[in-house]
């Protein structure tokens, strides 16, 4: 699969490089992750991945699952802080939905609302098309209105809502499901 690095400004003069993942981007990758479980509303998850062991098993397996993840990079910031964002298209258990990936994104809190997250989305998107993907999943809570407005501004509709699918700091939470067709 070819793989074509792209660079965008952002919003406010930024520039971004919209790449695919590294071995040097692990542990950017799972402390942006932890930073976003800290913050408790986007996420129905609650555990963080710290061990570098984890870390690092979790970087060559899915890779050999075939699934890709995409990264924003600040080319200006240093360490593993480099990477601002990154988006996940992971395949479903299913033989039969092969053409189908389930998106995941994650863009850092001090580069949010500039547009990376659009960036990034559509990058995704035609990396996922390269892959052989038709179509993709993903689920938002209600409340992330940021997120839901951006998501259908890049093609993905609302197909269905589970009510009461989390319990999320001491209250239900829905789970709403969208699609975007490739
Ligand atoms: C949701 C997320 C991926 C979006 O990425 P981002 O880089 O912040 O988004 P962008 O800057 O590209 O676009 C955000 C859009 O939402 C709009 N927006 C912001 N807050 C909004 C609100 N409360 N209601 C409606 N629209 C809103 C912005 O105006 C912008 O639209 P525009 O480009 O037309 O002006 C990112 O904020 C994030 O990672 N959030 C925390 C974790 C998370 O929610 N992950 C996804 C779980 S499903």
């Amino acid at each position: 699969m070819e793989r074509v690095e792209e660079r965008r400004k952002l919003k406010d003069g930024r520039v971004i490089i919209l790449r695919h993942l590294e071995g040097r981007d692990v542990d950017g990758i799972w402390d942006n992750f932890g930073e976003v479980i800290d913050e408790g509303i986007y996420l129905p998850i609650f555990l963080k991945v710290e061990s570098d062991s984890e870390r690092r098993n979790w970087y060559h397996e899915f890779l050999m699952l075939g699934q890709i993840c995409l990264v924003a990079e600040d080319p200006y910031a240093v360490k593993n802080r480099h990477v601002v964002g990154q988006c996940t298209i992971e395949n479903l258990e299913w033989d039969a939905a092969k053409h189908v990936g389930v998106l995941g994104i994650i863009i850092r809190s001090d580069f949010r609302d500039c547009g990376v997250g659009g960036f990034l989305i559509e990058y995704t998107k035609q990396e996922a098309r390269k892959l052989g993907k038709e179509k993709l999943n993903l689920s938002v809570f209600p409340s992330n209105q940021r997120g839901i407005s951006l998501y259908k501004k890049l093609g993905f509709n609302e197909v269905g809502r589970r009510p009461k699918q989390f319990l999320l700091n001491g209250e239900y939470v829905d789970e709403i499901l969208m699609d975007c067709f490739l």
